[in-house]
């Protein structure tokens, strides 16, 4: 996606996940040329404006790998976003974007994530202050179709975002109240928000679990850009696989050898719950090999 200013990040990104994007596995999935971006999990701006040292030092393992970053932040307090944001873009973040989509239910009750989507005007009016903060970088929004209701889109939540202009926005198509679930009719929704958000660079999320999933909802949705995330913890070179899908050529299959050298990796970098985590993930919780690694 090529932005105003010249700033182009990949159509296919890695989908920021708290707890999971970070240390090892930056470090691995880099090293292995498995994403050609980094998006952070969001930092939560609650009190104050983070001093630059501490915003430096959280953004540092990202900026480590060398590859373009986008530095997620939610709050509730415009200036404050405003100001990290600046911060955030002069420490090296290639874009910033702002959470509107978190349904953690501590997020929600402090008016954060997506709690925003309540109010799509402070949405507008925050993406106005982050953009003029950051002068001409690039800033984005990430977004559910609604808190309550999908039909919250049409009503405000892309109307007030148009109005900012922002360059790229990201949508997952469950609303708040859906987190996780099962969704019917998700990239139909999807379609929908593409209508509503025209000539705004869109970027789709939700179930993107196969290359086959994100060449439907391409097909389908015409989005620009695709960013799974669960997917990627079942088979961390999904993002390669999807592109090579794209191209028109078959995927090498992930051989159990990979699996127990990329676990090996882990072993070796993370700390033992995220090696758990991986095994768990690699290989599926009732598998042999999973029960085998427990024992370790
Ligand atoms: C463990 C976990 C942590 C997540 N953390 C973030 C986050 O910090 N910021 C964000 O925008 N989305 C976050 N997400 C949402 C994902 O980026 C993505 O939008 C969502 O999982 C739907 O895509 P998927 O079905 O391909 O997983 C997180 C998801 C998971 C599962």
């Amino acid at each position: 996606m090529l932005f105003s200013d010249g700033t182009s990040l990949p159509s296919i990104l890695p989908g920021p996940m708290e707890g999971v994007t970070a240390g090892a596995w930056l470090k691995i999935l880099t090293r292995h040329r498995w994403a050609d971006a980094w998006w952070t999990p969001f930092l939560r701006i609650s009190t104050g404006v983070p001093r630059r040292s501490r915003l430096s030092a959280w953004l540092e393992p990202y900026l480590a790998t060398g590859l373009p970053v986008i530095a997620q932040i939610m709050g509730e307090d415009t200036a404050r976003l405003a100001e990290t944001a600046r911060r955030l873009h002069e420490l090296g973040a290639a874009a910033v974007d702002l959470n509107c989509a978190c349904p953690s239910p501590v997020v929600v009750r402090n008016h954060a994530g997506g709690e925003r989507l309540r109010h799509p005007e402070w949405i507008a009016m925050t993406l106005q202050a982050m953009k003029c903060a950051v002068g001409t970088a690039p800033v984005g929004v990430k977004l559910r179709m609604g808190y309550e209701s999908s039909a919250e889109f049409a009503s405000g939540i892309a109307p007030a975002v148009c109005s900012a202009h922002p360059d790229f926005v990201t949508v997952h198509f469950r609303t708040v109240l859906e987190r996780y679930d099962r969704v019917p009719g998700g990239l139909a929704r999807l379609s929908a928000a593409r209508e509503m958000l025209q000539g705004i660079p869109l970027i789709g999320s939700g179930d993107l679990f196969t290359p086959q999933d994100a060449i439907a909802m391409r097909e389908k949705c015409g989005v620009d850009g695709v960013a799974p995330a669960r997917g990627m913890l079942a088979n961390p070179r999904l993002l390669v696989d999807i592109r090579q899908v794209m191209r028109g050529e078959t995927p090498p299959p992930f051989t159990s050898q990979e699996k127990a050298a990329l676990l090996g990796e882990f072993v070796a970098h993370a700390p033992r719950h995220f090696q758990l985590q991986m095994a768990a993930n690699l290989y599926g919780k009732n598998s042999p090999e999973f029960n085998a690694f427990l024992k370790k």
